[in-house]
């Protein structure tokens, strides 16, 4: 009697402790490896960098006499950081600003002090201009995405800018350049046709912007000999920034002119916004919060889902062949700010539950990999869903960030298909799929395994069903931290890490065992 009440408060004592070892949820993940899907480009792995808030200005730009230590104005820490995840692309200057932007106030020795009328009204020093961003870009090994001012500048305007980065002929605007330190011309990637120009980018019908975007497209030239033939400049149109009949509209818009283009315009890609924000304006604290906000907001989430299925239909209806890929160049959560911050800064902090809101997405964007091909997180420093929070010279890097460390395999990888039963977690009114996986063939010939586990209260046990290719181990990482709004900061940077997992095949099965909400990405051996 007395033995068993013993073993019996044993078991309580570790289901309060161990709560996840009191109740593992079985889940079979079935993965057909000699089958495979759409790549997972690496520019799904994208970033945005406005200048709003120290996303530019202390997050990545100190100048060259600042204390803290730089390479031409740019901070080491900053950039040895994003490097280390292999940032395919960076979307600059906005956002917003990108259409209030005059490129000459930021080249040469002399820079305009401008305002910054979107984001708190601060000054503008102009510091970080076209040459510091490409100098960035290089730094960073990355690809420059940038967006010209389509509302209040001029096609002039922005086919100068184009012909100043990027012409290797003796033009004015070539030796301009080369005086201001760089004599070769500069390879851009990706042309944003303007931002959101049914809102802060112009108030725009999707006729008058359509008729906006054609001459933009037509005037803006890459001159790049190195971008004439293969590796050409992809121009990018604004889409919708949601759901409804008038996202609808704008889509369908844009797609039907697209498919009746003549030589002299084109699109390769048509953006479109969604943030994670369930109210508006945003209320919700990105961290010390509960179980009940936790759910709320990646129900939220997965809303994308939805939206890519919508508006890839219209797209389907008139680019059968998915020529013009779905740019999701604006997403991630938009929290209440900071107490104590400028409400014009976007600051938040970043949790765990941001790094499973991104690996849901993430996943997302790979199972629609044939139509979305780009994806861009806001944004990268400082502002909104982070990967690196900044304070003087320290820096931290967030849950987020760990994310798009864990899932560097994935870029540029074949997706393989992944059929399982997602099982439900539950919280209050609220159902949510327990888990989430994919699945891919990376670059280096491995089968990878990424798979969420949503439930923040039990652990998964999943076994792996493999299918063309006989498994003996599986080993990779895993994200996890014991509260849904844990979160690291300078003090402590180490609270949501990523640690070492590896489960060895036993009797032909490979069973990973998850922790509650965790994000565990694994190759398989
Ligand atoms: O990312 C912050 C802002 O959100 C961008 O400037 C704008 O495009 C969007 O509305």
């Amino acid at each position: 009697m007395h033995a068993s009440r013993t073993g019996r408060r044993a078991l309580l004592f570790c289901a309060m402790i161990f709560p996840a070892l009191a109740a593992a949820q079985r889940v079979e993940i079935s993965i057909d490896a000699s089958k495979s899907g759409p790549t997972i480009s690496r520019n799904l792995f994208g970033q945005f960098a406005e200048h709003l808030g120290h996303g530019i200005y202390e997050g990545i730009w100190v100048g060259p006499d600042s204390k803290i230590p730089n390479t031409r104005g740019i901070r080491n820490d900053v950039v040895a950081a994003l490097k280390a995840i292999k940032v395919p692309n960076v979307r600059w200057p906005g956002g917003c600003f990108a259409d209030e932007y005059h490129w000459r106030q930021g080249i040469g020795a002399q820079r305009a002090v401008t305002l910054n009328p979107n984001w708190g009204g601060v000054i503008e020093p102009n510091t970080f201009g076209t040459n510091e961003f490409m100098d960035f870009i290089d730094q960073i090994g990355s690809e420059a995405y940038v967006s010209v001012n389509l509302g209040s500048g001029t096609p002039q305007e922005a086919a100068e800018w184009f012909e100043y980065m990027t012409t290797a002929q003796p033009t004015t605007l070539e030796k301009e350049r080369a005086a201001n330190g760089h004599p070769a011309p500069y390879k851009v990637e990706f042309l944003g046709l303007g931002n959101e120009s049914w809102d802060c980018g112009g108030n725009m019908t999707p006729e008058y912007y359509l008729s906006q975007a054609k001459i933009y497209s037509h005037f803006v030239r890459n001159f790049n000999p190195g971008q004439q033939s293969k590796d050409q400049m992809l121009k990018i149109a604004v889409g919708p920034g949601g759901d409804g009949p008038r996202w609808n509209d704008w889509t369908e818009t844009v797609m039907k002119a697209y498919q009746q283009h003549t030589w002299s315009w084109d699109i390769n890609g048509l953006s479109m916004h969604s943030y994670t924000v369930v109210k508006w304006p945003p209320a919700y604290k990105s961290v010390g919060f509960g179980e009940t906000e936790y759910a709320e907001i990646l129900k939220s989430t997965l809303e994308m889902d939805d939206l890519i299925k919508k508006h890839s239909a219209i797209m389907d209806k008139y680019d059968p062949e998915k020529k013009v890929a779905l740019v999701v160049d604006e997403w991630g959560g938009w929290y209440a700010p900071l107490p104590g911050s400028n409400p014009g800064f976007l600051v938040q902090q970043n949790s765990l539950r941001d790094a499973i809101l991104a690996a849901l997405n993430l996943n997302i964007f790979a199972r629609h990999g044939d139509r979305v091909r780009m994806s861009n997180i806001a944004q990268m420093i400082n502002v909104l869903q982070a990967m690196i929070l900044t304070d003087k010279d320290k820096m931290v890097l967030t849950p987020t960030y760990y994310v798009y460390k864990m899932y560097l395999p994935f870029q540029d990888s074949t997706s393989v298909p992944v059929t399982f039963d997602a099982g439900t977690y539950r919280q209050g009114d609220i159902s949510l799929p327990r888990v989430d996986a994919v699945a891919a063939k990376g670059k280096d010939g491995k089968l990878w395994v990424e798979v969420t586990n949503v439930d923040p209260n039990q652990a998964a046990e999943v076994e792996l069903k493999l299918a063309g290719v006989t498994a003996k181990s599986a080993t990779g990482q895993t994200l996890s931290a014991p509260k849904v709004d844990s979160v690291n900061t300078l003090e402590a940077p180490n609270g949501v890490v990523p640690k070492a997992v590896s489960a060895e095949a036993e009797g032909g099965k490979l069973t990973l065992k998850l922790e509650p909400k965790s994000v565990t990405v694994v190759a398989v051996e």
